[in-house]
């Protein structure tokens, strides 16, 4: 198993290069042979982070500090400057945009954490819990703008019309998750389409932006667009899995929110197709009629163990893998793509 190295620092920001010369007995986070690649140019999107996220309204800078100090793993940042520098560019144009699609990803957090009434996020309370509710909507709109102005400053309207896209599609899926949920008859359609919109599309953004800062051509972008597109998707299964199997402090998130929330994700769904009678009218109370005891997550899991629905899961998050690495294989072969290589494996293999 990998062990996480301590990579992060109290700031949370991923330290630049010393994992390069951590010893070889010790595991290398799948996550740091990139951070380490990209160590200098992650510094200066955390930098732009902490300078972008100030106001003058105090309870602006105090509450992004809570959930960005806190860490969070940074692998939309490290996508764009991946698929930027995968292309050979070597100029400062990814910097505004990386912290742009980080700050696009901490906005819908904080929206996710109100509409989920989650409680903890990145190992700590999350900043519902802590600021409110109200604070917590106020504090994702001024983020999501923030990520706008710093879109505006590069000047790609090319880019802006991705990031904006994807932006309105994230909403979409959000809107579009919360009507389908207490529904027992959601398919695997409709949560394909959830899963696309709330999380793929900005995977796919993130990705995508890279190679038009380098001047790649067209089919680059589609490539690294379809890349981001399936590690997206396979990202979002994977968290779906470890949203029932997960260890809660090492996924630094509470395990069972989409059970108590009755959200049809994909474990739930594959277990469906195969419950009987009395199965499925545990599923209806719990998650349609929401009419839950303390026991009933501990059931639900057991029923996702006798129906093999957490492997079937993460089976189908790594067809998701597998097309994601033959889009990333049509790039040039460097250093940099076998460390996307490394986040794509990262994206099933996790724990956190
Ligand atoms: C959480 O994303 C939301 C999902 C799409 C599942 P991450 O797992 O990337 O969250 P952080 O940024 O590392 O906390
Ligand atoms: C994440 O969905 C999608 C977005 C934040 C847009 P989840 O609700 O599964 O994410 P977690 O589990 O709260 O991180
Ligand atoms: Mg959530
Ligand atoms: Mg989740």
């Amino acid at each position: 198993m990998i062990k996480r190295t301590p990579s992060i620092n109290t700031l949370g920001m991923m330290m630049t290069p010393q994992a390069a010369a951590k010893p070889s007995t010790e595991t290398i986070h799948p996550l740091d042979r990139l951070s380490s690649l990209l160590g200098d140019d992650l510094a200066k999107v955390n930098d732009l982070i902490i300078a972008r996220m100030d106001s003058h309204v105090a309870l602006i800078p105090q509450l992004a500090a809570w959930l960005i100090a806190a860490g969070g793993k940074r692998i939309r940042p490290l996508l764009t400057l991946g698929c930027t520098r995968l292309y050979g560019y070597t100029g400062d144009r990814p910097f505004g945009l990386s912290a742009a699609v980080e700050f696009i990803h901490t906005a819908t957090l904080l929206h996710d954490d109100v509409v989920d009434e989650s409680i903890e996020r990145r190992g700590k309370p999350s900043a519902n819990m802590v600021f409110g509710n109200q604070a917590s909507v106020l504090v994702g709109d001024f983020l999501f703008c923030r990520s706008f102005q710093l879109m505006v400053d590069d000047g790609s309207i090319d880019v802006l019309r991705i990031l904006s896209d994807a932006s309105a599609t994230i909403a979409e899926g959000e809107v579009l998750q919360l009507s389908a949920a207490n529904d027992l008859s959601t398919g695997m359609e409709k949560y394909t389409a959830i899963i696309e919109a709330k999380t793929a599309a900005l995977f796919a953004a993130a990705c995508e932006v890279g190679p038009i800062i380098a001047g790649a051509d067209a089919t680059a972008q589609k490539a690294m667009r379809d890349f981001g597109y399936y590690l997206g998707m396979a990202f979002q299964i994977a968290d779906d899995v470890l949203d029932y199997s997960a260890n809660r402090e090492k996924l630094g998130k509470t395990v069972g929110d989409d059970f108590r929330e009755g959200k049809l994700t994909a474990p739930v769904l594959m277990a469906l197709e195969r419950a009987d009678e009395t199965e499925r009218e545990f599923w209806a109370r719990t998650m349609e009629r929401r009419e839950q005891t303390d026991a009933d997550l501990a059931t639900a899991q057991a029923l996702l163990v006798k129906h093999d629905a957490l492997n079937r899961g993460l089976a189908l998050a790594r067809e998701y893998e597998a097309k994601a690495r033959t889009a990333l294989h049509t790039a040039p072969k460097n250093a940099v793509r076998d460390a996307l290589d490394d986040v794509l494996s990262f994206a099933v293999g996790r724990d956190h």
